[in-house]
């Protein structure tokens, strides 16, 4: 019998590829950038399940270009540039990566909480430029994580990793989450839930952002929102860029208003080399790397590998985000 046919978006760990190549007919996109739309769009023509990362936008077009397509496994927990509800009606699942990136993504949330909070890149461009003279007594102060209030903006698995990891710093956690409150993670982890974002915003010193993109959370972060900051606080954002209004970030970090900021993801990516915060010391912008260990991004590619040839088989994919496909 003829093996499906699947079409691999990006070069990714090996042995998901081998998975991947045994159980299927696979055409793997070499280049290191995404393929452009117009490719993409020609490639899932005769396909049976697609393989897509955050970069490749899964919408009603594409499903509409793609008429044998069963299985759309995205390499990533966030699947917010595929349109899920299109995908369940075209009778198409969708898997994503959820767990497995939890804690490598708070280890980089603290790196960029603490990168930011002491001032390490700028220190390191300082260094580099020839600025450093001497040892001096005002020369590059930062803000103490230690015993420092951490606000936490969204507190799913990723939020309550950053909370574990606060206690080795003697830190007061506060939480915000419009989901569920979490009465016995509230008790083990010393957490005190903050019912309203502009309290907890108001009373951070470390402000990080870990909720999913959708129509609620487009710019949750934006002028009143910085305002109502303490103007020592450090702003930290590794969830999805458009849930931060980048101009209202540029003002607020131009004018003194909060202190400094670490985004890991902006609105769009990559940024343009023309944005503003490139202009700005007391910005540390990383290339959306907050999962890129290779224990990771070997364990996500390879998860996306079993949900697709599950998928194909017509199998439930082992993480599924609309199980409703199959269970009708
Ligand atoms: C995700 O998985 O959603 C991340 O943003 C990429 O690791």
């Amino acid at each position: 019998m003829a093996k499906p046919k699947v079409f691999v978006a990006r070069k990714m760990a090996q042995e998901a590829l081998d998975m991947i190549a045994d159980a299927t007919e696979m055409e793997l996109w070499e280049d290191e950038l995404p393929p452009p739309r117009d490719v993409l769009l020609k490639k899932v023509q005769d396909i049976d399940g697609l393989l897509s990362l955050l970069t490749d936008k899964v919408d009603a077009e594409l499903m509409d270009a793609a008429p044998k397509l069963k299985v759309v496994s995205n390499m990533a927990v966030g699947f917010d540039n595929i349109d899920v509800p299109e995908a369940t009606k075209h009778g198409i699942v969708v898997g994503n990566t959820p767990g497995v990136l939890t804690e490598t993504t708070a280890d980089f949330a603290w790196a960029l909480i603490m990168a930011t909070g002491r001032r390490v890149a700028e220190g390191d461009r300082w260094t580099r430029s020839g600025k450093w003279k001497t040892w001096g007594p005002m020369i590059l102060q930062g803000h103490d994580i230690h015993h420092a209030t951490l606000g936490i903006v969204g507190c799913g698995r990723i939020g309550l990793e950053i909370a574990k990891r606060a206690r080795g710093f003697d830190m007061k956690v506060l939480y915000h989450d419009t989901i569920r409150r979490k009465p016995e993670e509230e008790k083990e982890l010393g957490l005190e839930f903050i019912p309203k974002l502009h309290d907890l915003l108001s009373k951070a010193d470390f402000v990080t952002v870990h909720v999913p993109l959708m129509a609620e959370t487009r710019h949750l972060i934006s002028t009143a929102e910085f305002a109502a900051m303490k103007p020592t606080a450090v702003f930290v954002n590794s969830s999805r860029g458009p849930v931060v209004d980048q101009k209202a970030l540029y003002q607020a970090l131009k004018s003194g208003q909060i202190f400094a900021a670490g985004l890991d993801v902006t609105e769009v990516e990559p940024i343009p080399m023309d944005d503003p915060l490139l202009t700005l010391d007391n910005i540390i912008l990383a290339p959306h790397i907050a999962s890129a260990s290779v224990a990771t991004r070997t364990k996500m590619a390879t998860m996306a590998a079993a949900n697709l040839i599950a998928g194909l088989k017509g199998e439930m994919p082992p993480n599924c985000v609309n199980p409703e496909v199959l269970q009708k």
